[in-house]
């Protein structure tokens, strides 16, 4: 079943989003060489505490940490530990808040200093893959349509798209319908709808899309090549002629 929010569900959402989005630029802040990741892990969970908000991860079927945090060849649900940053870290930072019962899910990627061209341009072109995405977001339009314009972009710039994990619609759960993929074909799959909440999030590889877990635990996924992966992702809100990123500025 795919939920229609209403307009009182969309105000919660906003600033469900706005804490997301808020937590999001705490921890850029503290993004250097020699800061342990589950330092980062505790500022956030203090940050969003602080604000009315609970870092739902913390807990959702057994996750140990407020935030997931993923490091190069790791693709998503990083534990964070006592690893420190280093110089030419890929780092991505996933997480969700829940606030007045919504959720709020968002991603981001960094580079800690710098790295090779071919490295920074998979993070900025999984950025912009989401950009894409996002900008077939509609009433009207179908999953499909979006999910082949990240396809598209990604295979043009040489990346690869992860395929054992997609996006999701969200709202009083973290995970909803409808499934949003990060591969497909236009004109397929569900019609959005005005009221509709998704995440979209696509995540791209440099070397090839397989993915498998580690046999350290039952959560991080890695390459299976061990080449870097990047991730973005936003919480939006699909409107009659676009959407509304609600875990935006
Ligand atoms: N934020 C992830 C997503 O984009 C879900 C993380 S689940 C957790 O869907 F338990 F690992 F936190
Ligand atoms: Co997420
Ligand atoms: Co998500």
């Amino acid at each position: 079943m795919i939920s229609i929010k209403s307009d009182r569900e969309i105000e919660i959402m906003r600033e469900a989003g706005h804490i997301n989005y808020l937590a999001h630029e705490e921890i850029k802040k503290h993004l250097k060489p020699g800061v342990r990741l589950n330092e980062l892990d505790r500022i956030a969970h203090d940050f969003i505490i602080k604000r009315g908000g609970f870092p739902s991860c913390l807990g959702y079927e057994g996750y140990p940490k407020s935030i997931c945090i993923s490091l190069n060849d790791e693709v998503v649900h990083g534990i964070p530990d006592a690893r420190k940053l280093k110089n030419g870290d890929v780092v991505s930072i996933d997480f969700t808040v829940r606030y007045k019962g919504y959720e709020s899910d968002a991603a981001r990627t960094y580079i800690i200093g710098s790295a090779t061209k071919e490295v920074e341009d998979l993070v900025k072109n999984t950025e912009e893959a989401l950009k894409i995405g996002l900008s077939k977001v509609k009433s009207g339009a179908k999953i499909g349509d979006v999910s082949h314009a990240i396809e598209v972009y990604a295979h043009e710039h040489g990346l690869s798209v992860v395929e054992d994990l997609v996006g999701h619609g969200i709202g009083t759960n973290m995970h909803e319908d409808p499934d949003v993929p990060n591969f497909g074909e236009e004109h397929t799959g569900v019609t959005l709808k005005t009221g509709m909440t998704l995440a979209i999030e696509p995540m791209l590889n440099l070397g090839s899309k397989d993915v498998c877990l580690t046999d350290k635990d039952d959560w991080v996924i890695v390459t299976e090549d061990g080449y870097p992966s990047a991730h973005f992702e936003h919480t939006v809100l699909v409107t009659e002629d676009g959407y509304e990123i609600l875990t935006g500025e």
